[in-house]
């Protein structure tokens, strides 16, 4: 028998919860407090449950949440992030999944979002939907010794101050802070209430332990405020009473390579601290060049992170700016139903119109959310047979016209 999947009421909502923790091979208990945390900030109207006929089990979990999503240009779009995606052990593999997610794309495109995002547990999951990779990350393990800054490091040396807050300040300067970098960084997304609280410690879940966690903000020579970083260490020592303790940042928010550069100076001086995890960074981040030494800063993770599906293809491409101009027909792929077809895109007037004109590029739905934010090129696309070009150098003008000075980023897990 098929599972029904429906809406989950507010009576549900604990053994919804189980479903999803016990997929993620976490605790299967759902204590009160984290209930009630997570009820606040669920809309129950965007949740869907997949319920076994037989007994009526909660066996399957997807909901989505309102999300903004910067653009190459400064523009945001709305979206539906897709999130608590899991399916049980015990019937995986039976197209629940799919089928949660057609209903919820569906949602998505009648609810007039731009695009769906998620970041994918896995790799192979999400492609077949219509999502693509649109932005990368970095984590670097730094090596606090062989970096080759000065040790005696105690002040930014540019007028600017470092100064320790508390968390009060640090919700206060956070939100303001990561407005601005929103303004400028394509890839980010918005930040709710949420998201901020689980973030600073003002709420947790029983879930996850709180264990302290430090607020520095940057301020320039003028008195603005540029920067902040959240970090907590380890507190190890070896044996010989030697400090070896790593710092593992949370978040590092800079608008201006100032408060970047005195940001990660600061962290890499702190006393006892040998290594400096930066947590996820965008893939071209300024940190290994801020640093005298910068093979110091060692690769551990590289990895895709924001996945985009694009709903709307023209409200998408007309909202983002270009970087060269050309006029491109695209045939969009799309066996979800929701966004394919030809499309003439000008760039220099940032039109794109439905047409019927010779294509220039075939490329899936997926190929168009990879290349959307300029992570991605057309002519690597093209190499991999995801893109055809009709005429040699349509990729190579696509990738002219797509490309961001910056790499897209998104510093968030949602
Ligand atoms: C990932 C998960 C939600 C998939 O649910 P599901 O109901 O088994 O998926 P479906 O049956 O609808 O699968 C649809 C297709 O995707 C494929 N697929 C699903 N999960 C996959 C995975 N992890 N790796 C590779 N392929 C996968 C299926 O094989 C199937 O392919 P087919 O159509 O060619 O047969 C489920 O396995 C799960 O909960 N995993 C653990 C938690 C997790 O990773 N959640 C995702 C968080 S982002």
């Amino acid at each position: 028998m098929t599972a029904d999947i429906r809406p989950v009421a507010e009576s549900e909502f604990a053994e919804w919860l189980r479903t999803v923790q016990t997929a993620f091979l976490e605790s299967p208990v759902v204590t009160d407090g984290d209930l009630a945390q997570r009820l606040k900030y669920t809309d129950l109207g965007r949740t869907v449950g997949a319920f076994d006929p037989d007994g009526g089990r909660c066996v399957g979990t997807f909901r989505t949440f309102a999300q903004n999503l910067s653009v190459p240009g400064g523009e945001v779009l709305p979206s539906a992030a897709v999130t608590n995606v899991t399916v049980l052990p015990t019937h995986r593999r039976r197209g629940l999944l799919t089928r949660m997610m057609a209903a919820g794309l569906a949602e998505a495109k009648e609810r007039g979002d731009a695009f769906a995002t998620l970041i994918a547990a896995e790799y192979p999951i999400y492609g077949r939907y219509g999502f693509g990779p649109a932005t990368s990350l970095v984590e670097w393990e730094i090596d606090v010794p062989r970096t080759g800054l000065d040790p005696r490091w105690s002040t930014p040396g540019d007028g600017g101050r470092i100064d320790l807050v508390d968390t009060a300040e640090a919700a206060r300067v956070g939100p303001e802070l990561h407005e601005r970098l929103r303004r400028t960084t394509a890839g980010t997304v918005s930040r709710d209430e949420r998201f901020w609280n689980l973030a600073l410690g003002v709420e947790d879940l029983d879930l996850r332990p709180y264990k302290q966690q430090y607020f520095v903000v940057y301020r320039s020579a003028e008195g603005e405020v540029q920067g902040m970083a959240r970090y907590r260490s380890d507190g190890q020592w070896t044996d010989a009473k030697i400090p070896l303790n790593t710092v593992q940042v949370g978040d590092l928010l800079a608008v201006t390579p100032a408060a970047e550069r005195a940001l990660w100076h600061y962290l890499c001086s702190i006393d006892w601290v040998m290594k400096v995890r930066t947590g996820y960074r965008a893939p071209d981040d300024l940190l290994p060049l801020l640093l005298p030494d910068p093979r110091s800063a060692r690769t551990v993770t590289a990895a895709d992170q924001l996945w985009l599906r694009v709903l709307d293809v023209v409200r998408c491409l007309e909202a983002r700016t270009y970087a060269a101009p050309g006029e491109l027909v695209l045939e969009v792929r799309d066996p979800g139903g929701l966004a394919g077809g030809r499309y003439l895109l000008d760039a220099e007037a940032r039109s794109c119109v439905r047409t019927d004109g010779v294509p220039d590029l075939l490329l899936g739905v997926d190929a168009l959310g990879s290349l959307y934010l300029g992570d991605e090129s057309a002519t690597r696309l093209a190499a991999l047979g995801r893109v055809t070009e009709v005429w040699p150098g349509a990729a190579a003008l696509a990738d002219a016209m797509f490309r961001t000075p910056r790499r897209p980023w998104c510093p968030d897990i949602f």
